[in-house]
Formats: C-alpha cells, structure tokens, sequence
C-alpha cells in the first residue's frame, strides 16, 4: 500500500507524530512518504492510502492542511484516509470524545469525507514558551487548568502516549486495507 502522511505544525510536536506513524505503516509492509503541508505536496493520485493531520490551536488545524483539504477533497473520496490531530483538549475529562466531536469530525464533515480511522493524540506545551499575546493567554489558562490536575507546569510538558500512536497507526495500516 503507498501512503501518503501530510501533517500540520505550528511548533514541531505533530511532525514527531507523523513520522511514528510513518514508521508503523512501513513496518505492516508499505511504503510512507510523510511531507510537510508548509512543503510543496505531491499529487494524491497515485496513492491508496492518504493520512492527514494536525496540531491544534485556538481550535483549528493548521491553515496549510486545511488548503490540502480543500484543493484534494474529490479525489480523497475515492481513497482510504485517515485523520488524527495532536491538541491539549484530550486531557480534559471526556476530552478523547471532544477531540473526535470537534476537531475530527467535523472536519471530516466539512470536506465530505469518510476516514477509516481518527486519531485523537495528545501533545507538548512549553508553559514558559513565547507564544505571542494570545497564544500566551490560552497557556497561561491551561497552566492552570493542569496545575490543578497535577501536572507540573514549571517545565514543557509532554503528553504525546507513543504506544496509543503506534497502536493506532497499526489499526490504520489494517483498516485501509479492508
Ligand atoms: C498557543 C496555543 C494554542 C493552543 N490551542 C489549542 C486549542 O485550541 N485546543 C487544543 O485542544 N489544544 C490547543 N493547544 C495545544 C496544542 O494543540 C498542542 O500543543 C499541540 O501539540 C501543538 O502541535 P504542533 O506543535 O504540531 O502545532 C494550543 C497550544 C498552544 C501553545
């Protein structure tokens, strides 16, 4: 199966993901090119199996693989695809159902497609990071959202759970096949 990942980042975290994904995907027996949407993209038309996805912030994907979306929505009908995002929301309690509500289905809907897996990671948050005036003001709420959670938010913290990627990529690579 040839796939292709194309994923959204604002500040590294979903590049990692993607390429864990990639690294399972290969590991079933395909071939993966994972790619960049800030890169120039190659034409989905020769691929079986398409996956998308995206950090979050301030509720949206990256402007980039929403355009990917859009430009590619008819033929992705035609093809197994796969959407996962990276988000904060899935610490919140019910917050993996939310992440599937708002950030996946949703823009499954909006393009008209049916992806046969969606993949709700978590992420990192540096709480000391520069993130400009109003990315400052979503940190400084989640600091103390997860400060009263236990987290300590005196350092990045990372909440990527490596073993529900792979496990997930690996429902993927069977999925699309099916
Ligand atoms: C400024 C800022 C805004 C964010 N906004 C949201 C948000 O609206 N919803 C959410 O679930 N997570 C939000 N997050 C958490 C990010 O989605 C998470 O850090 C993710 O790993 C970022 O991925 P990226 O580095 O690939 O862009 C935000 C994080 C930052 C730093």
């Amino acid at each position: 199966m040839k796939t292709l990942i194309v994923y959204g980042t604002r500040w590294g975290n979903t590049a990692d993901i993607a390429k864990k994904i990639g690294e399972v995907i290969i590991n079933n027996g395909n071939t993966v090119e994972i790619v960049d949407a800030k890169k120039t993209l190659p034409k989905v038309d020769s691929y079986d199996l398409v996956v998308i996805g995206s950090g979050i912030s301030m509720g949206k994907w990256t402007k980039e693989t929403l355009e990917f979306l859009k430009a590619n929505a008819a033929k992705l009908r035609d093809k197994k695809t796969a959407f996962f995002v990276s988000c904060g929301l899935i610490l919140r309690e019910g917050g993996v159902e939310k992440t599937q509500e708002d950030y996946l289905a949703k823009v499954a809907d909006t393009y008209e497609l049916q992806p046969v897996d969606f993949g709700a990671f978590g992420g990192c948050i540096d709480f000391n990071g520069n993130y400009g005036i109003l990315g400052s003001l979503f940190v400084k709420s989640s600091k103390n959202k997860c400060r009263k959670i236990g987290i300590d938010t005196t350092k990045r913290y990372d909440f990527r759970n490596w073993a529900d990627i792979s496990k997930w990529a690996e429902k993927v690579a069977v999925d699309a096949k099916t």
